[in-house]
């Protein structure tokens, strides 16, 4: 299948090119919807709109297994600087998380499945909105687009790996995330007479230090966790006290027991310390994605094909989970489920990670990708 996949290497870059040079956010994403329905209409690949993405589905043999594809659709609010022909017409906005080349990928496994002669099982592709937001798979299942899946899959380029590897992991593959507010109210006064008010920056700081002991020695040194405050807004002057300041930070884990013994822990030890501080504190939670739980024998199945198609050296197994989050969790939790790293790295130079303004995969990932969807499909018969 990669041989053939290979033959259609132009018009994958072309796809690829032509998401690349439109980039939306979020669940505002009308011109790459419509240019994926465009294409698919072209194949004559029935869809629908869902929950602000698309389903389609390529029947494959009667009473096949439905197995299902997320493909995510949204750029980042990035300046692009690739300085590329392709680069980005939007300003402000670019595909520097490489969901481009997921969607092109999975237009790519469609037609070389409606290509194809054999047997297949029926491929759902869900091309999903709000990936780097506020989770558009959950809003998709809710609409009921696993029903009926027996497993589910989800490409996702990685810079880390040469063009033709794929990374495949079995059990905890990504972490579970979780958002918090804290508001500190203290009292305000003149900065030369500290003691007649109450410190809510000074506070604040020993707080924000404190915090840190929730990785450093609450959590076992093999168990993965992270927290980080990413914002401190206080204060309009050098010598006013004020009277109230904001944080903000995330906790990523990958126990489940971990994830929920921290955010405890970050309520109990902001309310805490402000209150030896005679500060008062309001601590708000917001609930990420859980922790991507890659199955077992879907893991498995993906090895095998990759092994197949690209040669057992080029299966790689990455080294351990990582603490970057995915919203795939939420269907993986649902049917059974495997993310797949697709191998990326642009041949010399730096290696630019996700999320870069100079971010761009290597094309010739996309024949790989288009090929494993397709492989695997076919492999369920
Ligand atoms: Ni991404």
């Amino acid at each position: 299948m990669y041989k053939k996949a290979q033959t259609i290497q132009p018009w994958l870059t072309e796809v690829h090119q032509a998401l690349h040079r439109i980039p939306e956010l979020g669940r505002d994403l009308p011109e790459t919807t419509a240019y994926v329905a465009e294409r698919l209409d072209e194949m004559s690949v029935p869809h629908c709109p869902c929950a602000g993405g698309l389903v389609a589905e390529l029947a494959g043999e009667p009473g096949a297994p439905v197995v299902a594809l997320r493909a995510d659709m949204d750029a980042l609010p990035v300046e692009e600087a690739t300085g590329l022909p392709q680069a980005s017409c939007h300003a402000g906005k670019m595909h520097a998380c490489g969901h481009d080349a997921h969607m092109a990928c999975a237009l790519g496994a469609l037609r070389l499945l409606r290509g194809e002669g054999e047997r297949a099982a029926t491929l759902r592709v869900l091309f999903q909105p709000a990936e780097e937001t506020d989770g558009g798979a959950a809003k998709m299942i809710e609409a009921g687009v696993l029903d009926g899946v027996s497993s589910a899959l989800c490409l996702h380029v990685a810079p880390s790996l040469a063009v033709g590897q794929i990374g495949v992991i079995s059990g905890p593959a990504r972490g579970a995330s979780d958002m918090f507010n804290v508001t500190l109210r203290g009292r305000g006064c003149h900065g030369a007479y500290p003691h007649l008010g109450a410190d809510v920056v000074a506070g604040g700081a020993q707080i924000i230090s404190a915090l840190q002991l929730l990785v450093s020695r609450e959590t076992s040194p093999l168990d993965p966790a992270v927290l980080t405050v990413g914002t401190f807004a206080a204060g309009t002057a050098r010598n006013i006290i004020p009277d109230s300041a904001r944080f903000e930070g995330i906790v990523r884990t990958l126990d489940p027991a971990t994830r929920a013994r921290t955010t405890a822990r970050v309520r109990e030890l902001v309310e805490g310390v402000a209150a030896a501080l005679r500060l008062s504190a309001e601590v708000e939670f917001i609930e990420g994605y859980p922790a991507l739980i890659n199955d077992a024998e879907v893991a498995a199945a993906v090895r095998r094909v990759g092994a197949r198609e690209l040669g057992a050296e080029n299966v790689i197994t990455p080294p351990c989970p990582q603490l970057g989050v995915d919203d795939f969790a939420c269907i993986a939790e649902r049917v059974p489920g495997c993310y797949v790293d697709l191998g990326a790295r642009r041949p010399g130079g730096v290696e630019e990670p996700l999320h870069s303004p100079r971010f761009y995969p290597d094309e010739g990932c996309l024949p790989v990708g288009a090929a494993l969807i397709a492989a695997w499909a076919q492999s369920l018969m």
